[in-house]
């Protein structure tokens, strides 16, 4: 490719390259490697995701400057330096192990860097500004080698992270894809649709996880005929801390197993900071379920949902039956 698009393109490609020899080969990786073994990924997942190690502050410039790549203005409109009032260019990257995002046919388009040892001065994790190839909204990290696998499985599991991603791959679950935080957009969700109609969202355990997950129920629902589920992992753990310290066999049974339907999910989510010994808190809690139970269609899954509050509410079957009418109707 000759245009600006395709000189990016390459530049990316070289800078992956260079990086992923930084961690894999040179010497100055070393901790860099072994933090990422002691993370518990082989050297075969480094391989296959490209991972790589960016070292000092202006190590990729001169690397480019020696090797006769690109020239200012490339650099520039490529996010990989920053430059200073001068117009100086410098290292956007540095110290920090490299994650190549790819777009949908695997080319290289960003990088996300993880700080090695987390300080309060810089963010964990790094990312590649907008540019012509990447807008952070409308990518999916690994949706280039998982779609295969996503079409052909009928379900795709959505994690918010790098290492999630890399965790669920090592222990055979290799239809993961990450919305890399908790911001996942109708543009990412589109692309999704385009492949399979059945989202399991594995995101943190966590408070932020599990408020992230409602919101994309909410996104699912509102703008696709996505069928969503939920894998809620104990203990408030990440994918990736669940497998290190649960191990990968187990992580993929609970994956497949202990998936809850959108209104289990409500019934624990909604729970939380109420006080169900008391009956406003009861009241509150049970609205907010049937308000959620309102929008379902499956009918099996609201009786079994009405059903639950009944028993566990000793409440009269009919009289929540009539209260849910009343919130369809008002959701007209
Ligand atoms: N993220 C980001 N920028 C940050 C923090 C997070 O882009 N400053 C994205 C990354 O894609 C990250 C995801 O959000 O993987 C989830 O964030 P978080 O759960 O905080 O991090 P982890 O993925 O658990 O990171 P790690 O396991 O490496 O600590
Ligand atoms: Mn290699
Ligand atoms: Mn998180
Ligand atoms: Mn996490
Ligand atoms: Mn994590």
């Amino acid at each position: 490719e000759s245009s600006e698009i395709g000189q990016l393109k390459n530049l990316y490609k070289t800078a992956a390259d260079v990086y992923h020899y930084m961690l894999t080969t040179a010497e100055i990786g070393e901790q860099a490697l072994d933090y990422l073994h002691q993370r518990g990924l082989t050297d075969d997942l480094i391989e296959e995701f490209g991972l790589g190690f960016a070292p000092s502050q202006d190590f990729l410039k001169t690397y480019f400057e020696t090797h006769g790549i690109g020239d200012y203005q490339l650099f520039r409109k490529s996010g990989l330096f920053t430059e200073h009032g001068d117009g100086s260019l410098v290292d956007r990257f540095h110290s920090r192990v490299m994650f190549p995002i790819r777009n949908a046919s695997g080319q290289t388009i960003a990088f996300s860097g993880r700080l090695l040892t987390k300080d309060d001065k810089s963010p964990k994790y790094l990312n590649s500004p907008e540019t012509l190839l990447f807008e952070k909204s409308k990518v999916l990290f690994n949706f280039d080698k998982a779609k295969s696998v996503i079409r052909r499985d009928g379900e795709v599991y959505l994690f918010e992270g790098f290492m999630d991603v890399l965790a669920a791959y090592r222990s055979g679950v290799k239809n993961g894809i990450a919305s890399m935080g908790t911001s996942l957009t109708d543009d990412q969700i589109y692309q999704v649709e385009q492949i399979t109609k059945k989202v399991l969202v594995c995101y943190d355990g966590d408070q932020p996880g599990q408020a992230a997950t409602k919101r994309a129920l909410d996104l699912f629902e509102d703008s696709s005929k996505i069928e969503c589920e939920v894998v809620n992992l104990p203990e408030k753990l990440d994918p990736d801390e669940y497998v290190r310290k649960h191990g990968t066999e187990s992580f993929k049974k609970i994956v497949h197993d202990d998936r809850e339907t959108v209104l289990e999910f409500y019934m624990r989510y909604f729970k939380e900071g109420k006080n169900l010994g008391t009956e406003s808190g009861q009241l509150a809690y049970i609205t907010d379920v049937l308000g959620e139970t309102a929008k379902v269609s499956d009918s099996l899954q609201i009786q079994l949902t009405l059903g639950r509050l009944a028993k566990e509410f000793g409440i009269d079957k009919m009289s929540l039956e009539s209260q849910l009418r009343v919130l369809k109707q008002q959701l007209g």
